[in-house]
């Protein structure tokens, strides 16, 4: 068989045999990267220097005194200023395999000796399709579903851009747009008009008409479902015919980790289904982080999805879409979607997440979850006006701390920071400490020394 010349480079025993020392030469030097370390005094004036002078750069300050040197090590980063980090952030649900993975960094290290390219609409590799294929395939992880083709693109908020324009074409001339109250979808124009935060849009032109649909309340299981689906017929009622998409979050992440149920999604989505309104699944932030691939599993709605796009642990962001929604020529394009390494890492990732025993009841990410919500209820035991939880599911872990007082858990969070835990917020009323935690990098000893920094620092913050 004729061999081209990229098989040759990635048959070549001499280009493998570097790769293997280069990669093991580094891990042996990131080994040294493995646990919490304070700032070094000589880097830390020129490290606070670099932070002032980026925050002007960039138009506003940086919310963690954050700047990475670029090594890390599992779920600790190194900074600038020489301190080392547990990082249970991640880019906010980006490092899912956490830092410094090894079979991330062979795939990253292997694809950057091709040409150096980024990747796009006009001229993609072999390597684009295989992904394209790959997400197809974790969608078909169950029986149902109608998601037929895969379309990348460069960012979370694209990937939405295009799912809704789809949406919007096929169901044209309805322009109409429902949504969850507190959902959060992205930054695009648009999507600041659809996400239920007004700050988010504050001064931009009213572009769309979107109206909202409360969401599922644990505590009220049966209230609430019935209350959403009165409020969705009656929207359905005074607009006929006029709404293209509903958008489902079915788990809320910036929200503040609520989760939706099956019985209640499945009853949106099938008036949904009845009324012609396209069915929109958002697994930005869900994608891979619950019991399954695609969130819309672990509540078995695959039969009613018409168009889910996926981004962060996916590395590169994509829309996957029925045959009903396939767009006519023009509509969707993207000039780049990512590079060649990125495309190679991201393959790389999804095959360690499908074949490592992740997913599953009893798989690795459920484990992980219970030793957090095991450690959430000791604490709680202790001082149960401290921290209530856990929230949220697999590899999105929660809880809420000082009564979810938003101040109050900002001075957490940057205490957190302080003795070594990168931690974020979520949700407003209750807010919520949020874990987007890096699965493929974390050990029950990481857990339990990250549960003991929190207990103390919430002590510290009363
Ligand atoms: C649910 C959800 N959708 C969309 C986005 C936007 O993704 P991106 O920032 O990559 O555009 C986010 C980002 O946080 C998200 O959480």
């Amino acid at each position: 068989m004729s061999q081209t010349i990229s098989d040759q480079i990635k048959s070549d025993p001499a280009i493998a045999s570097t790769i293997d020392q280069l990669l093991s030469r580094c891990q042996e030097i990131q080994q040294n990267i493995n646990g919490i370390k304070p700032p070094s005094s000589e880097l830390m004036q020129s490290y606070d220097d670099s932070i002032k002078k980026f925050s002007e750069i960039r138009g506003g300050e940086l919310f963690f005194p954050y700047l990475s040197t670029g090594a890390g090590n599992g779920p600790f980063v190194e900074l600038a200023d020489g301190s080392v980090k547990y990082d249970l952030t991640c880019g906010i649900g980006v490092h899912i395999m956490g830092h410094g993975h090894p079979a991330v960094m062979k795939a990253s290290i292997e694809a950057g000796l091709e040409d150096v390219t980024m990747q796009g609409n006009l001229q993609q590799n072999v390597a684009s399709m295989t992904l394209c294929e790959k997400l197809l395939d974790l969608a078909h992880k169950k029986e149902g579903s109608h998601l037929a083709h895969c379309f990348l693109s460069s960012s979370g908020v694209m990937a939405g851009e295009n799912a809704l324009k789809m949406a919007m074409q096929k169901n044209a001339p309805a322009s109409r747009v429902l949504a969850f109250e507190r959902c959060f979808a992205g930054r695009s124009l648009a999507f600041s008009q659809i996400n239920d935060k007004p700050a988010f849009r504050d001064g931009l032109p009213e572009i769309l008409n979107v109206d909202y649909v409360p969401f599922y309340d644990a505590n009220d299981p049966e209230g609430s479902t019935a209350t959403a689906v009165a409020t969705l017929k009656s929207h359905l009622t005074r607009h006929p015919k006029q709404y293209a998409a509903m958008l489902f979050e079915l788990i809320q992440g910036e929200g503040g980790f609520h989760l939706g149920s099956e019985h209640f999604h499945r009853s949106l989505m099938e008036i949904c289904k009845e009324h012609g309104v396209a069915v929109l699944v958002d697994e930005v932030q869900t994608f891979c982080r619950t019991h399954h691939p695609f969130a819309f599993q672990e509540f078995n709605l695959t039969d009613l999805v018409d168009i889910v796009w996926v981004g962060k642990a996916a590395q590169v962001c994509a829309t996957l879409f029925s045959k009903e929604y396939l767009p006519r020529p023009g509509l969707i394009a993207q000039t780049y979607t990512a590079s060649s390494a990125t495309i190679a890492a991201s393959i790389a990732i999804l095959n360690e997440l499908d074949n490592g025993n992740y997913f599953g009841a009893n798989g690795k990410t459920a484990q992980l979850h219970q030793l957090f919500a095991d450690g959430f209820d000791a604490i709680s035991s202790r001082h149960p006006e401290l921290l209530k939880g856990p929230y949220g599911i697999g590899a999105m872990t929660g809880c809420t701390v000082h009564g979810g007082d938003h101040a109050k858990v900002v001075t957490l969070i940057h205490h957190l920071y302080d003795n070594g835990v990168i931690a974020f917020l979520a949700g407003g009323n209750p807010t919520r400490l949020r874990f987007l935690v890096p699965i493929g990098a974390l050990a029950p000893s990481h857990i339990q020394e990250i549960l003991e920094i929190l207990e103390s620092s919430l002590l510290e913050t009363t």
